[in-house]
């Protein structure tokens, strides 16, 4: 096969007129036939000035081309959409699929022998491995790197489980407008992902236990000099696999890493949201995540970083007790060591060399677990036949096992209008419950599933309530919150025949969440259900595709036709 420069000629019926006019072009920016000539690696550039969490991207990005170039190969840098979770609309989530159908053609339209990957910000990472992983290039993926800290009176803060704490306290009354506004500008001190254990953190910490990146890169902090040594490294090992013409992702992702990634995204305190990434990632190729599975090792694999929201540290103090590699070494025979990653050394290999920090106490050894039982579990019931998601490490013990009366919410319009309506029949025992903020219904599935507290009830010092959506939920939040309840009420799951004063019961050591109505009521109920229609804004563009093909849940959200066979 063709490679380098001759790759993927454009199409005039005349190879040899396509590469003249090729090159004849490209040289206008100025380069040699010896360059020209060279194995190339292409680098994403996913920055963005509305993304302010990929704000180091153009010194990583000078960073890799640094270590291409010292390696003997050369460097071609090209845009992907950037997609940042504040500035996105309706949600991140929506433009996932659309990231990474985007990243792919693009790795395949332009010649190139390997693919530097950039991504952080929650939904960059999953959107770009997605598309390596379809387009099985060799690959290198480097996260941005967490935020470092920031502080407010004598307080540690992070975003964004900080955001939140703070923002309900002051919904509470518990700090006024000066205070909040203050806080505003303390939260996100410098550029990088947030830097907490939330989707971002979650993600690169996968990536690097599916070993599709270099050891310790999921944690360095954004704004450090290592960060740009590490880029320079990535670039370095790119060059070497579009000489070798590998590994592939195909050659690294095994049934083995995966199963790593689980056990890690458990033992982290991942974000729940990492798991409808990692089963997207997964569809991609031969490979499946099953949510049995998923929540079996849940039950085996303690957790073991204490980061917020699980637990009091931070992306830093991760990185400076010794990262992923060190929390592998923890975790023991839990970790497959024979899985290899792109540097041609297997976890056995990162393993030994993960440094012994004195005296950290950020990555738990498995005799002094923080949590016994790992992050997230999944529960089935007559309210989820295809499962739901809870992090029950970010949860309240007490409400883990909890029966309650329904208070039901139609949208997410719905419950901003109620939530705090004074005259809104709810008490601090009641189950919150929202719907119509799945994948589709929403769409784009919001992180909405962290509903609030309601005012009133906040005031009088509910900290938590029991509250159930299909929508995700921030990985950066706390709270007892059952997510992703698959099949959606927008596609006549369950959640859609629940009513005000129904009782549902949560039992988490059993992994149930049932509706407590019998079968001929939710029969009745179901037979009344509206028929599903087109909604308007799914008429035409994107928004049809993504509504005509978006997958549920516990298939990743991909659209039915990216998966690895494609199709239905
Ligand atoms: Fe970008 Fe949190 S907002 S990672």
């Amino acid at each position: 096969m063709a490679d380098g420069l001759r790759k993927g000629l454009t199409s005039y019926g005349d190879a040899g007129f396509s590469l003249f006019l090729r090159k004849a072009f490209i040289k206008a920016m100025g380069y040699s036939d010896d360059a020209l000539n060279r194995p190339i690696v292409g680098i994403t550039n996913t920055y963005s000035d509305y993304n302010p969490c990929h704000g180091n991207v153009p010194q990583i990005i000078e960073a890799v081309k640094r270590g291409v170039m010292l390696s003997g190969a050369m460097p071609m840098v090209f845009p992907t959409i950037s997609i940042a979770e504040s500035f996105a609309y309706p949600t991140s989530m929506y433009l996932r699929n659309l990231m990474a159908m985007d990243t792919e053609e693009m790795i395949r339209a332009q010649p190139m022998d390997a693919v530097v990957v950039i991504g952080g910000c929650d939904k960059t990472l999953p959107a770009q491995i997605m598309a390596a992983v379809s387009a099985d290039l060799p690959t290198v993926v480097i996260p941005v790197g967490p935020m470092v800290v920031g502080h407010h009176r004598g307080e540690v803060l992070g975003a964004c489980t900080d955001c939140r704490r703070l923002w309900a306290k002051y919904r509470a009354g518990e700090i006024d407008e000066n205070e909040i506004e203050a806080v505003n500008g303390r939260l996100a001190p410098s550029v990088g992902t947030c830097m907490v254990m939330g989707t971002a953190s979650t993600m690169a910490c996968i990536t690097e236990a599916l070993g599709l990146s270099l050891p310790m890169s999921a944690t360095i902090p954004a704004p450090h000099a290592e960060r740009f040594r590490s880029a320079e490294a990535s670039g370095r090992v790119a060059a070497e696999m579009a000489k070798a013409k590998g590994p592939r992702p195909s050659e690294i992702l095994t049934p083995a890493s995966f199963r790593n990634a689980q056990v890690v995204m458990q033992a982290i305190g991942g974000s729940t949201n990492g798991l409808i990434h990692l089963t997207a990632i997964a569809h991609r190729s031969p490979h499946k995540i099953d949510l049995e599975t998923f929540d079996r090792l849940g039950r085996e694999v303690p957790v073991l970083v204490d980061l917020k929201p699980s637990g009091e540290h931070y992306m830093e103090h991760f990185h400076h007790a010794g990262g992923v590699p060190k929390l592998m070494a923890q975790l023991g025979d839990l970790i497959d060591l024979d899985a290899k990653t792109i540097t041609g050394q297997t976890l056995r290999d990162v393993v030994a060399g993960a440094e012994d920090v004195p005296g950290q106490d950020a990555i738990r050894p498995r005799d002094n677990p923080i949590k016994a039982e790992g992050a997230m579990a999944v529960l089935h019931g007559n309210l989820a036949p295809r499962g739901a998601v809870i992090k029950q490490s970010a949860a309240s013990p007490k409400l883990l096992q909890h029966t309650g009366r329904a208070v039901v919410f139609e949208s997410v319009e719905d419950m901003t209008l109620r939530v705090d309506d004074p005259d809104l029949d709810v008490n601090a025992d009641d189950v919150l419950v929202l719907r119509n903020a799945g994948p589709k219904g929403a769409p784009g599935m919001p992180e909405a599933g962290y509903l609030p507290i309601p005012k009133k009830l906040a005031r009088g010092g509910t900290k938590d309530m029991v509250r159930i959506s299909d929508a995700r939920m921030s990985g950066t939040a706390f709270g007892t919150i059952v997510l992703h309840i698959t099949p959606e009420s927008a596609v006549g799951g369950p959640l859609a025949l629940v009513k005000n004063g129904d009782m549902i019961r949560l039992d988490v050591s059993k992994r149930s969440i049932d509706l407590l109505v019998d079968e001929a009521e939710l029969e009745k109920r179901r037979a009344a259900l509206a028929p599903a229609v087109t909604p308007d804004w799914a008429k035409r563009g994107y928004a049809h595709l993504f509504n005509e093909t978006i997958l549920q849940a516990d298939e990743g959200c991909d659209f039915n036709f990216m998966r690895g066979q494609g199709g239905e």
